[in-house]
């Protein structure tokens, strides 16, 4: 039995079998604003303040204070960690003048994880592949080495990643077959009303529940309704409003 790392994000935890597998690297995928930077914080910031462990989050897109900001709406301090030394931001800053380079065997990452200890990762998003690596076969060779490197830290990941097409007819990238995870979060619509909805499509060598379920943000962060069937997605008949 492969230990589990709980992401700590309500109703999740239980749709794959007690969370994911401790070293492995799940990607979260989904349209613009749906919530896969919150989720992914979410299980960052959790992973301190609920099972003290230490957590890195590298942003392509964001600054580390845009980050630090969007945190602080969901109430969650994470500048306390950081300066705990539990938590380490590496925002867009620490790509500008670098050419995007992480170097190329990510040896910057593998000094952070080592100085930070850290057991959870943050790669937000999967693009950074995209700047590093013009050429597919490379990409996936480099993403491969990376997913590698995760496992020998033990340090277990979320990756997010854009998804163009819309939920039911999806566009596929490497990324979600070369992961061990994959979760795909979509906007489900009936009329005039759009919903989130989230769907665990794998979780290597996990039971998984493989149900849509509807999630919801609020002032506390992001969370699944484990039991619920999305709302847009009922029977008309059973539907009520
Ligand atoms: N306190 C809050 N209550 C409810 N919803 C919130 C709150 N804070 C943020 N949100 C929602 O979160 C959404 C953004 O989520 P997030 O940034 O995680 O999306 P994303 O999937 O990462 O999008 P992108 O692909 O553009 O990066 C906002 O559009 C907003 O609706
Ligand atoms: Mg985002």
């Amino acid at each position: 039995m492969v230990d589990k790392i709980k992401t700590g994000i309500p109703g999740l935890d239980d749709m794959m079998d007690g969370g994911l597998p401790k070293g492995s690297t799940t990607v979260i995928s989904g349209p613009p604003g749906i919530g896969k930077s919150n989720l992914a914080m979410q299980y960052i910031y959790n992973g301190v303040a609920q099972y003290d462990d230490p957590g890195i989050y590298i942003t392509v897109e964001d600054t580390v204070g845009d980050v630090e900001n969007y945190a602080a709406g969901f109430g969650w301090n994470v500048r306390e960690y950081e300066d705990a030394g539990k938590i380490a931001i590496l925002g867009r800053e620490i790509f500008e003048g670098t050419d995007m380079d992480l170097g190329m065997d990510f040896g910057i990452l593998r000094d952070v994880i080592k100085e930070t200890q850290a057991s959870r990762m943050v790669l937000d998003s999967v693009t950074l592949f995209n700047y590093l690596f013009k050429e597919e076969a490379s990409r996936r060779l480099h993403m491969l080495r990376f997913l590698e490197m995760m496992r020998k830290n033990n340090c277990t990941t979320i990756m997010t990643a854009e998804l163009p097409e819309s939920f039911p007819k999806l566009k596929y990238g490497s990324e979600h077959f070369l992961s061990d995870g994959l979760v795909i979060m979509f906007w489900s619509r009936y009329r005039a009303t759009n919903e989130r909805c989230i769907w665990v499509v794998k979780i290597r060598g996990t039971k998984i529940i493989s149900d849509i379920r509807p999630l919801t943000i609020t002032s506390g962060g992001v969370s699944v309704s484990p039991k619920e069937v999305p709302f847009t997605l009922l029977k008309r008949e059973d539907a009520k409003g």
